[in-house]
């Protein structure tokens, strides 16, 4: 009885060519397209929608647009439904239809449950070799011309209120708390058995509240480098990596995106079960990134953009003409 992870996100925004552009180049599929909707989809069917900032019926956002105006959650089935129905049916923000409940979190933002549209597929992955353990022979590690990413893996808000934000998660939809910053930061999990994060509320110095990133998550490392360079080919802006998180020993790299803020492929979280014991860290640039590349890798030269370019040829460089 617990939630499963993001169904969907609802973006607001204005360049809505921008945005079909921007998605399409960072992996997700098309699938709708109206005048004022796109609507993405990831490998697994986790939905992406951008909405004209004008489409009626969309949620008020965190801060103006562009920025995250919703997010959908997925559940097992209509019995865990009528659960969490029973814990938020008495807020004045619930709202029931299109086989959604829903309402509005403690920091303002629209959240809805529906019974999961996401589908269980099956992807190749990289095996790797250590010292210990050698996974991969015969065969080389795959390196790949852009990204398809699988889902969205977890969402990242600034909050006026991080300790009242996260109580509601954990007491009213059973979410675990994972890792905090104290009275700073907290990364919460769906379930006791998941993921690192599912949802990271993070309250600066100067409180606000609005939204921070949206995380997609690929394959393996090779992917995360393999879409970091195809989006930088294609001139979108990093904002950092690739990199590695100390916290959750994810493997990042994170650009600007004109639905708003930020968007990040990643992979290799850390996996936790109900034994994991929160720890407390103290914010700052190194518990943030072990290590990291500012501006990015240049998808042509190969190298950080600022280094100069290489001469001679490379195994996945493509013929030329
Ligand atoms: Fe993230």
């Amino acid at each position: 009885m617990s939630v499963l992870g993001i169904d969907q996100v609802t973006y607001g925004a204005t360049d809505l060519a921008a945005c079909r552009r921007f998605f399409l180049d960072w992996g997700l599929t098309l699938v709708e397209e109206q005048a004022q909707e796109l609507v993405f989809e990831t490998l697994n069917g986790c939905r992406v929608v951008v909405a004209h900032s004008e489409r009626p019926g969309l949620p008020a956002g965190l801060e103006p647009d562009p920025t995250m105006r919703e997010v959908v959650w997925g559940v097992a089935n209509e019995a865990d439904i009528a659960h969490f129905r029973a814990r938020i049916a008495g807020l004045s923000s619930f709202v029931e239809g299109d086989g959604r409940i829903g309402c509005t979190d403690p920091n303002g933002l629209a959240i809805r449950l529906q019974v999961t549209r996401k589908r269980a597929i099956e992807v190749q992955c990289a095996q790797t070799n250590t010292w210990s353990e050698r996974a991969r022979v015969n065969q080389p590690s795959p390196a790949y011309d852009r990204a398809t990413p699988i889902e969205v893996g977890h969402v990242v808000f600034f909050t006026e209120d991080v300790n009242a934000t996260a109580a509601f998660y954990i007491e009213t939809f059973g979410f675990a708390l994972s890792d905090r910053y104290p009275d700073r930061g907290a990364f919460l999990r769906c379930a006791p058995e998941g993921g690192h994060h599912d949802l990271f509320l993070l309250q600066p110095p100067q409180a606000r509240r609005g939204l921070n990133h949206v995380a997609f998550t690929v394959r393996d490392t090779h992917e995360v480098f393999g879409g970091g360079m195809h989006m930088s080919r294609q001139g979108w802006p990093t904002e950092l990596g690739p990199g590695r998180h100390p916290v959750s020993s994810a493997i990042f790299w994170y650009f600007h995106s004109p639905a708003g803020a930020l968007v990040e492929y990643y992979t290799d979280e850390d996996q936790l079960t109900g034994d994991w014991q929160p720890r407390d860290f103290t914010p700052g640039p190194t518990v943030f990134a072990e290590w990291a590349i500012k501006g990015g890798i240049d998808g042509h030269t190969r190298r950080q953009v600022s280094a100069e370019a290489p001469s001679g040829a490379f195994m996945t460089d493509k013929p030329k003409h």
